[in-house]
């Protein structure tokens, strides 16, 4: 049998991208896959925490004993996040999608003239938790870069109010790839991990979650 190093406890992951809709036939969104965040929900289960993931559109199967929550919007996530609360941890690996628009209710159809579309931002699902009074006592926000990885990721970490970054470098082929080049960065530094397999890097966080949250019962 496994160690059920996490049973008893709560764990909260958004995973997937969001969609906002622009018209009944498109919608704007970031790129994702929803692999690390379900990698990382079925491996918190499988050390016995109790997880609830919150899926943007992605075509992936529910891990084993994870409670899933389907939404299409950055708004509707943050709903399903609210309404999951309290947790004892929260992982936050959706690429939420930093805008939305007022949809059209019929197709806009093709024209000459140039169409404007007018962007309203969308919540910040892991800075307003970090400053609500259900904070999780371990909060985790993913950052994906292109450049200057480390340094975005350190002063995101402080900005949002988290307790760690999980950095990846999307500068290559990490989108819908099954490996994953990530830095761990908290209040004591940063640590690189080799390039690994999702899954992997899904069970050594599993683990540092773990370790942290018998640290701080
Ligand atoms: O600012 P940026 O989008 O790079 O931050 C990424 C982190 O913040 C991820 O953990 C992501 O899930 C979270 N996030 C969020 N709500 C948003 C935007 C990002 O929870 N609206």
């Amino acid at each position: 049998a496994q160690n059920k190093r996490l049973a008893g406890l709560h764990i909260l992951v958004t995973a997937g991208p969001t969609h906002e809709p622009i018209d009944p036939v498109r919608y704007i969104a970031n790129r994702s896959s929803g692999k690390q965040g379900f990698a990382i929900a079925a491996a918190l289960a499988r050390l016995g925490a109790r997880v609830t993931l919150v899926a943007g559109p992605v075509t992936l199967p529910t891990p084993p004993a994870v409670d899933r929550i389907d939404v299409e919007t950055a708004r509707e996530m943050a709903d399903a996040v609210d309404r999951a609360l309290p947790a004892d941890a929260a992982v936050m690996v959706a690429a939420v999608a930093d805008w939305h628009v007022e949809p059209a209710s019929q197709k806009i159809k093709k024209g000459d003239a140039t169409r404007t579309l007018a962007l309203a931002e969308n919540p910040d699902i892991l800075a307003t938790l970090a400053r609500s009074p259900y904070r999780p006592r371990l909060l985790i926000g993913f950052a994906a870069e292109t450049e200057r990885v480390l340094e975005h990721a350190t002063a995101k970490r402080i900005r949002k109010a988290a307790d760690w970054i999980v950095a990846n470098d999307v500068s290559g082929d990490v989108m819908g790839s099954a490996t994953n080049t990530v830095h761990v960065v908290t209040a004591a530094g940063v640590e690189s991990w080799e390039r690994l397999p999702k899954d992997d890097v899904a069970a050594r966080l599993a683990d540092r979650i773990a370790d942290a949250l018998e640290r701080t019962p």
